[in-house]
């Protein structure tokens, strides 16, 4: 047994089956829900939003982790709050640095926990004036925008030092590209939350991938 927090990414369920696809991983091991929202600026993409968060609140029993892929977050997060995210993480490459204590502490007096992410080609030491306001860190190993990319492994070499400078409580959370091999990689340098989408969703027996996540 060990306190390796799995999300897995609905970016890779069947977007006409979400209550089907999140109680299938729920039932199976699931500890957080993670729901990637992208605004074709940010990233090259654009996924979901607001109203989707509201529904998925419905039916989700498992807290929902909310990575913000988007400009300005500052402008949504109550809005991500008040529709039932539980966690909301925001890009560091998206805000002003000066105003991340604040807005940190905007996320928390909602009720939520507050996440900061950097992208692949940002460097870790940005975070660490920071670190004393998050609860999570979430390191990108793929660039954000799509599923089923390939794992960075220099992205993980991030870790030791986020750990090292961080509260001992906090959450390092990686995403993109994980599996049963990336996610011992990442454990071993200091990860403790996995976020894994196409090797969740494609697996035969979600049960399985998602305990082979852990160990
Ligand atoms: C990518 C998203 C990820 C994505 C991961 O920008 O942030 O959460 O769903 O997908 P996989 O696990 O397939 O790499
Ligand atoms: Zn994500």
């Amino acid at each position: 047994m060990n306190n390796i927090i799995v999300s897995p990414s609905i970016l890779s369920a069947d977007f006409a089956n979400l209550e089907r696809d999140i109680k299938l991983v729920e039932d199976n091991g699931a500890d957080w829900i993670h729901v990637d929202v992208m605004d074709g600026h940010f990233v090259p993409n654009i996924t979901i939003g607001i109203p989707v968060v509201k529904s998925l609140k419905r039916f989700a029993q498992k807290p929902l982790d909310v990575h913000l892929m988007i400009e300005n977050p500052e402008k949504y997060i109550e809005d991500f709050a008040k529709a039932g995210a539980d966690i909301i993480t925001f890009h560091y490459e998206a805000v002003n640095p000066d105003k991340i204590e604040e807005f940190c502490n905007k996320i928390k007096s909602l009720g939520c926990k507050a996440g900061i992410s950097i992208k692949p080609k940002t460097n870790q030491k940005v975070l660490i004036p920071y670190l004393e306001f998050v609860d999570m860190v979430l390191v990108m190993t793929v660039e954000p925008g799509f599923g089923g990319q390939e794992f960075m492994h220099f992205c993980a070499q991030k870790i030791p030092e986020i750990r090292q400078y961080g509260k001992e409580d906090l959450i390092v959370q990686v995403d993109g590209g994980i599996n049963d091999i990336t996610s011992k990689i990442c454990i071993s340098l200091g990860a403790n939350s996995l976020v894994a989408g196409s090797y969740i969703y494609k697996s035969k027996d979600v049960k399985k991938a998602i305990e082979s996540l852990r160990v």
